[in-house]
Order: C-alpha cells, then sequence, then structure tokens
C-alpha cells in the first residue's frame, strides 16, 4: 500500500490516465482498429497495459520498455482471453458445462493460467459467466449455460483455477468475471442489440454468478456491451457502483470491453468522448480498453470539473493494487513461470473432451463401433477439420497440433479401412462432392457423418437466426441417409442446432461441441467405446428456432401445456416441448432410479434436509449416472419456477451395480427474492424432484413442509 501511495504521488496526470489505458497489441484481433505507438506510448508512460500479445519474447520486450525506460518505471498487465486453454485447448465452456463438474472445471483453467503466464500473460479476460437462454446469440459457446446456479458453480471453480491459492505464484492468472450482465438477454439473439430483462430476472438469473465470482475472490469484473434497459453497461453506475462495489464489496478493477466506451457515443448516451470517458469512469470502469476514450476525453474532464483527481486516483490504485498483487512490481516478468509440460496437459484436455460428448440420440443401437469393423466411411466437411476443433477463442492453441476426428479413428481403429471426403463444405452450397461421398458410403459397413458448424459461426458477433445446419449439409445428409447403412452423427457446434429430420432418421447423434486439442481422439474413445459417454446437456435443446428462449425454469402457466387442448400454452404447430431437455444425455447404459427419501420431511429455517435416491446401472457396461435435484415451490406469494437447480452428483456403477447417491440440501436454499426483492423463506410445503433431467416425466418427487418462524437467509 506504501508503494502504491508514494507511486501515486510521483505521477503526472498523464502518467494516471496511463494506468488506465490497455492498448492492443498485434497477437490476436478481437476488436475494431488499432493505433500504432504502442512501444512509444509504454515509454512515455500513456500506455499501462496491453491485450492481444503473448509469448515471453514479446511481451517481455514490452515489458522492458515499461520497467526499464518509462519514467516511473511501473509493469504493464497483460491481457488475453485465456478462454479455454491456452496453448493445450480444451473444450468450449458450453461443453465443458456438459461435465457439471467443479473440480474438473477448476482443473483446465489452472493449466491454462499456468500455460498462459508462462507465455507472459498477467490477467485473462475469463471466465465468462452469462446465462444463455437463446442459440441464436452466438456467445452462448462461451457461456456455462441457462441455468444460474451452474453459472455461479462455475464462476466460482474457473476463478480458483485461474487466480490459483494466490495472485503472486508464477503460474496464476488474474481473472475477470465478464460480461456484467444480462448480455445473453440480447433482443432475438442478435449481437450487441439492447437487452431488456425485469429486476428480478437481473438478480435471479443474471447476477447470481458475479455474486460467486466476486465471493471467489475475482480480480476483475468486465462490464458488457450491451444496455440493460436503457444505460449501457459501460456506464451502469447503479449496477457497477451500486450493486457490484456496494453491495457485493468488490474492491477490484473494473475493465471495460473492447472499444465500449467510445461505443458509448453510437449507444446514444454520450455526445462527445469527454462525455463518455466522464460517464464510464463515474461509474467505477477503472480500465479503458483499446477505445482511447479516457486518454483523449479525461483531461478534460478534469480540468472542466466533471470528474476529480481523486476519482481518478481511485481507478488508478485499483489497477496499482493488482499489478502489486500480482507480484510485477518485485517479478514483472515473472521469471519463476515455466511452461507446463504438454503430456499431462494433453491427457486431461483428452479426458475432459469425452466427458463433454453428449449422446443425444441412439435409436438402432450401433455404438459403440468394435475393433472389428471392417471398413468405415467418415463423411462430412468436419471430419478432417483439427483446426476448427479449436473452437472460438483459441488463444495460442496450434491448428496443427490439433487432432482431427479422422486422425482419432484412424489411431483408435488401426485395422480398418477408413475413406474419408468432405462432401460439401460447411456453408457454401456446392454439391459437387456429394456423388463420390455416397459411393464410399456404399462401400463402406458404417458412416460416421460429421456434420455443423466450423468455429468462426459461433462465438462474437456469431448470432444465427437459423438453427439449422449451414451450407448444403442438410442435402449430403439426406443423400446418406438414403443410402441404407447404419450412420452415425458426430455433430460439431457452438450452440443447440435444430435438426429434428436428422434426430429422428440417423442411428445416433453425438453433440461434440468444440473439443479443443484433443477432439478426435476423444470423440474415437467415445465411438469405440473406450469411454461410456456421460456429457448431459447444459441447455434445453430446442426442436424449432421458434421456441427460443428456451429453458427448464419456465414460470408455470395458468394454461399448462397439455397435448390436444388448443387453449393450453402451446404453439399451433409445434408442441412447447424441446428437443432434449436440460440435462439430457445418453449413456451404453441405462439407469433406474428409485427410493428418494427426504428427512427430515417437516423443516424450519437454519436446517439442512438429507435428500437421497438409489441409482442402479441396468446395463452391461460400467457407465457413469448424473442426476440433478430440482426444488419447487408451488404456492408462493409471487410465482416460482417450476424447477429451480439445487445439486448435481454423479455416480460411477458396475454393470448391475446399486449406489446411493445423496445431497445435504440447506433450508435456506428455498429461500427467493419476495415481490419487494428481499430473500424471503415462506412456510409451506416444498416439492424436491431428483431425475436423470430436467424432463419432468422422468423426475422422482417428495414433499417438506416449511414451518413458519425460520430465520431467513441473509443473501
Ligand atoms: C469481447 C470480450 C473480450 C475482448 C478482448 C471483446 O470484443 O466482447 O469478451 O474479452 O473483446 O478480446
Amino acid at each position: 500500500m506504501v508503494r502504491i501511495e508514494r507511486i501515486l504521488a510521483a505521477m503526472t496526470i498523464d502518467e494516471k490516465i496511463g494506468q488506465l489505458n490497455m492498448v492492443a497489441g498485434s497477437g490476436a484481433v478481437t476488436g475494431p482498429g488499432r493505433r500504432g505507438g504502442l512501444e512509444e506510448g509504454i515509454r512515455n508512460g500513456r500506455i499501462g497495459n496491453v491485450l492481444n500479445v503473448w509469448g515471453s519474447a514479446e511481451v517481455h520486450a514490452l515489458q522492458r520498455l515499461a520497467v526499464e525506460q518509462s519514467r516511473l518505471g511501473i509493469p504493464l498487465l497483460v491481457g488475453l482471453d485465456v478462454v479455454h486453454g491456452h496453448r493445450t485447448i480444451f473444450p468450449v465452456p458450453l461443453a465443458e458445462a456438459a461435465l457439471f463438474d467443479p473440480a474438473t472445471w477448476e482443473s483446465t483453467a489452472r493449466v491454462a493460467a499456468a500455460e498462459a503466464a508462462a507465455d507472459g500473460v498477467t490477467l485473462t479476460f475469463a471466465p465468462m459467466v452469462d446465462v444463455a437462454r437463446d442459440p441464436r446469440w452466438g456467445r452462448i459457446v462461451e457461456s456455462p449455460g441457462e441455468d444460474p446456479w451452474v453459472a455461479a458453480e462455475f464462476a466460482a471453480a474457473k476463478i480458483r483455477g485461474f487466480q490459483g491459492s494466490a495472485l503472486r505464484a508464477t503460474s496464476s492468472l488474474a481473472a475477470t468475471a465478464k460480461h456484467l450482465c444480462g448480455y445473453g438477454a440480447v433482443g432475438a439473439g442478435r449481437e450487441y442489440a439492447s437487452v431488456d430483462v425485469s429486476e428480478r430476472t437481473l438478480h435471479e438469473v443474471h447476477l447470481p454468478a458475479f455474486a460467486a465470482a466476486v465471493a471467489a475472490g475475482a480480480a476483475a469484473i468486465m462490464p458488457a456491451f450491451i444496455d440493460v434497459a436503457a444505460v449501457p453497461m459501460t456506464a451502469n453506475a447503479p449496477l457497477l457502483q451500486g450493486w457490484l462495489r456496494g453491495r457485493r464489496a468488490f474492491e477490484g478493477v473494473v475493465i471495460s470491453d473492447y472499444n465500449a466506451i467510445a461505443e458509448l457515443c453510437n449507444q446514444g448516451v454520450a455526445g462527445n468522448t469527454v462525455a463518455a470517458a466522464t460517464l464510464a469512469l463515474k461509474a467505477g470502469v477503472d480500465i479503458d480498453m483499446a477505445s482511447e476514450a479516457y486518454t483523449q476525453g479525461l483531461p478534460q474532464a478534469l480540468q472542466r470539473g466533471l470528474i476529480s483527481t481523486s476519482q481518478l486516483d481511485e481507478s488508478v490504485s485499483r489497477v496499482l493494487r493488482l499489478k502489486e498483487r500480482l507480484g510485477l512490481f518485485d517479478d514483472p516478468y515473472r521469471q519463476g513461470a515455466l511452461r507446463s509440460e504438454s503430456g499431462p496437459a494433453r491427457e486431461l484436455a483428452r479426458e475432459v473432451a469425452r466427458r463433454a460428448i453428449v449422446l443425444l440420440t441412439h435409436r438402432a443401437r450401433v455404438l459403440p463401433i468394435g475393433q472389428t469393423v471392417g471398413h468405415l466411411a467418415v463423411i462430412g466437411p468436419l471430419a478432417a477439420a483439427g483446426g476448427e476443433m479449436l473452437g472460438p477463442w483459441p488463444a495460442a492453441g496450434r491448428p496443427a497440433e490439433t487432432v482431427s476426428l479422422l486422425e482419432g479413428l484412424k489411431t483408435a481403429l488401426p485395422r480398418c479401412r477408413i475413406d474419408s471426403v468432405p462432401g460439401v463444405d460447411t456453408c457454401h452450397d456446392d454439391l459437387r462432392g456429394v456423388p463420390d461421398a455416397i459411393e464410399r458410403c456404399r462401400a463402406a459397413e458404417l458412416v460416421i457423418l460429421c456434420l455443423g458448424e466450423d468455429a468462426s459461426m459461433s462465438g462474437e458477433a456469431g448470432s444465427r437466426a437459423d438453427l439449422g445446419l449451414p451450407g448444403c449439409q442438410r442435402a449430403l445428409a439426406e443423400a446418406v441417409l438414403a443410402v441404407g447403412k447404419p450412420v452415425i452423427v458426430v455433430l460439431t457446434s457452438g450452440r443447440p442446432l435444430t435438426v429434428p429430420w436428422l434426430f429422428e432418421r440417423a442411428d445416433a447423434v453425438l453433440a461434440s461441441w468444440f473439443l479443443g486439442s484433443e477432439a478426435g481422439n476423444a470423440i474415437a474413445d467415445v465411438l469405440t467405446g473406450k469411454f461410456n459417454p456421460t456429457g448431459r446437456l447444459p441447455v434445453t435443446w430446442p426442436r424449432h428456432g421458434g421456441q427460443v428462449p428456451i429453458f427448464f425454469g419456465q414460470r408455470p402457466s395458468g394454461r399448462p401445456f397439455k397435448a390436444g387442448a388448443r387453449l393450453s400454452s402451446t404453439y399451433l404447430d409445434i408442441p412447447p416441448t424441446p428437443q432434449f431437455p436440460f440435462g439430457h444425455g445418453l449413456s451404453y447404459s441405462s439407469f433406474t432410479l428409485r427410493d428418494l427419501r427426504c428427512t427430515p420431511r417437516v423443516v424450519t429455517g437454519g436446517e439442512t434436509i438429507g435428500v437421497s435416491v438409489s441409482v442402479q446401472n441396468d446395463g452391461a457396461l460400467a457407465g457413469e449416472a448424473t442426476l440433478f435435484l430440482f426444488v419447487h415451490d408451488p404456492v408462493a406469494s409471487i410465482s416460482r419456477p417450476v424447477l429451480e437447480l439445487e445439486g448435481v452428483r454423479r455416480i460411477a456403477l458396475a454393470p448391475g451395480a446399486t449406489g446411493i447417491l445423496s445431497w445435504q440440501l440447506p433450508v435456506s436454499a428455498l429461500t427467493f427474492l419476495g415481490a419487494d426483492l428481499d430473500p424471503v423463506l415462506e412456510p409451506g410445503e416444498f416439492e424436491i424432484h431428483v431425475g436423470e433431467s430436467a424432463d419432468p416425466g422422468g423426475l422422482l418427487r417428495c414433499t417438506i413442509e416449511v414451518l413458519p418462524s425460520g430465520p431467513m437467509r441473509q443473501d
């Protein structure tokens, strides 16, 4: 602290503003425009932070300018989107969410942090913890899915993983929880569009993950590009100052999104750069990422008394404090950072990738493919597309080091003849390769059809209005299905795709998302039965784009859906039910649940309810069951969602074996935000449901009673 006060006292206004300035280097392009003069700016103290540079040589060269050639020698923060790995790329976050496993979420972040830190990075713009319920929005791929409870668990695990036990450790990165908040609710799923959600939805759905990130010690928070109910988040004082710094006591750094401060002018709340910079600083945004609005606007804002020196100093101190916490003043080059060994990282990537695969349908029991298969046709534009498997935000991942499905299958089935052609590409209407593909299918015993999106079709600026297969892939698929051979579809995508015709006609369909460096080996493990699939959908999968936003935590309708009843909550042309519910995911085993028990059945506020259920593996293979615990308050002072997730547990079972899964559910988990948005625990009956997914037909239920007078949970 003394050091920071000393530095602050020695700084000119320009040097202070320089500490709030983050400028893009040339390693990756993640936003509009880039200015020159990076080196000169660092030397003269006008640039205190950089992003999109990595590699110790490049980073150390810039750091040397800051430390050895700038007047005060203040080290740089070096930021990068280390989202799902740095050099070793793990599955995209939506895929990793399918594991429902915080310990794994933490360990992949740990590896990513160690690799990135060894490459000179000090700060990651991750985790992204936006709840996403609309697959039109491309950034659903970066999110942990639709559920606020999962998002909160994911946020905390990722922060623990990236930051380790101390930020000073040379294998730690400062983490940035983003994008506060509501970005997942952009209107009609269109990127950068306006968001209009109720105060209740903000607090129930979009904010809990950020509260969890702050509680886990997140070093930084990034406000979203969008406006929430007309107030751009980059200038949203009620949420940034009131909620984040006030109610959640966040003491870290707020970093704007890329160019977002300047974009306040486009959003219609600032007429010029001075006004934009003033609004953002007053709302509590410390660092200006890439817009230069602070450099250009803050000197005048100060001169005109629009902001005060102490407001400026507060932001500067927060940035300096983060640099101090990272140990950068003592060790600006993070000398101890070692590149972690790639072998164990690749093993982890393969293990996580195969656990992320969701077996969506399995009609004809064609899986697993045994070692005896003699001739496979591996068809489709994504069969040999190793680089695409890295998905959006590949950081320093290398396409050439990424295993395609074709390569994975060749290694897994060395004695099998494997023919492969793309047939079509992912997005154009050129069918000339189809006849050749069909010939190969005719000659083979079995077809693996690799369809879906390429990496650029989701992620930022990756919204799609049509959730079907892009290009002419459907024509290829129809032709392949018409051959009459068994067809297993591997669906690569950053979002649920609405392909009901494919689910009906293919013998099996796997959701393989973007699985990262080890994608092909992981998919081959599942196809060949080396690994019995365990992944579960972290999002409800619609049957039609017209159903979105779609999610399991709906409020009950006064006229609930009843098949055949016109005056019920449905559509005329399709049922309102999803293609696959949240939590869906098949295994080569099947499981039976019995004996849901809740004890005690009558409770008061401070107590805990023991919930247990017995689960049996009915299959012939060892497998893992994943069970979800939901609660429902059937009669409350306000309408409560039909299901709310409160826990997930997994159990590995040998064939025929039975095990017990249990939870300790604190009664305080039944607290909700009452009509005035204050937490309340209302006495009365509550339902506890346990099942393999959110499909209401498959849930076991028991009822408990909460007696009056319980103390309320303080949230
Ligand atoms: C994205 C952020 C990202 C930033 C820096 C922006 O365009 O919205 O999520 O962290 O760029 O790359």
